[in-house]
């Protein structure tokens, strides 16, 4: 009877253990995993690099410098300001800003690009949602951009990474009665997946543009955090002294209890 209690007590404590974990890989249903790993610094070099070139020139990370960027990722200030700044006037100590006038790109695309330094923490799916999203333009004539997104329907953003990718189209089926489309209509039917035919080919394979789209995830994410690779490294080192202390705990309780039974 005992033995079974204590089985018991054992196995929901590895319960109450588990469920945070759990919790965690359940979010962000129905996206793919963009698997950002921030300990791989070369994809953050890429990703920073990526956001340079695709990105800088609307949106802002004012939050972050250019100089702990380096510092975060292993590169000297000559590399960030040789290869990364592009402002003539920006310096190593500034923040991220864009050259552009949030004014004027209001009135260009409607909306002004919003700040993207804590995007990867402002969605549920986190940097996995980035991720999507970049992979999920299409192109659509009635859209003033030209370009539609099943992640972010009607966005006004246009599909800035095209070149690498190729020209997406949306494939189509009937809407049933009553059905709702997972991935949103397109000319009201429902969009099944997004091709891109023969002829509008990108630059890069399929294989190529997911990691591009992984590294500026992995970089958008590491900007919204700049601690995280550091917490966690300090992180493993509590988890082992927790672990090292409760193996001494219990020989010491061994050791008191010894005369008792
Ligand atoms: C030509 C200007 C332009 C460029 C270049 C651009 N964006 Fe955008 N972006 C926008 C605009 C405008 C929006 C606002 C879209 C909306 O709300 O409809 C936006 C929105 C976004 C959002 C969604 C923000 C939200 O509402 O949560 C993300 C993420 C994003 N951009 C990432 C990127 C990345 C990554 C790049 C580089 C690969 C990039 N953008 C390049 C103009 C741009």
């Amino acid at each position: 009877m005992t033995k079974f209690r204590s089985l018991v007590m054992r196995a929901s404590a590895i319960a109450l253990f588990l469920a945070p974990l759990l919790a965690v890989a359940g979010e962000g249903e129905g996206m793919a995993s963009a698997q950002v790993d921030l300990t791989d610094k070369a994809s953050l070099q890429r990703g920073a690099a990526l956001y340079m070139n695709y990105c800088s020139g609307c949106h802002s990370l004012t939050y972050q410098r250019y100089s702990r960027m380096g510092e975060d990722l292993g590169l000297s200030e000559e590399e960030v300001e040789q290869n990364l700044i592009f402002s003539p006037t920006a310096k190593i100590g500034e923040t991220m800003n864009t050259g552009m006038n949030p004014v004027k790109a209001g009135a260009w695309f409607g909306k002004a690009p919003p700040d993207l330094s804590v995007e990867a923490r402002t969605k549920e799916a986190g940097a996995d949602w980035i991720y999507n999203y970049l992979k999920s333009f299409y192109a659509d004539e009635s859209r003033p951009s030209g370009w539609n997104n099943t992640v972010f329907p009607n966005v006004t953003m246009p599909h800035v990474l095209w070149e690498l990718q190729g020209v997406q189209h949306a494939v189509t089926e009937a809407k049933h009665e009553g059905a709702t489309c997972p991935m949103g209509e397109f000319q009201g039917q429902c969009i099944v997946s997004l091709q891109v035919p023969e002829s509008q080919k990108g630059t890069l394979d399929p294989e190529q543009f997911d990691r591009v789209a992984r590294d500026l995830s992995a970089f958008l994410a590491y900007v919204g955090e700049p601690s995280a690779t550091r917490r966690e490294a300090i992180g493993v080192w509590v988890v082992l002294f927790l672990a090292f202390f409760t193996l001494l705990a219990y020989l010491l309780k061994s050791e008191y209890w010894r005369d008792v039974h």
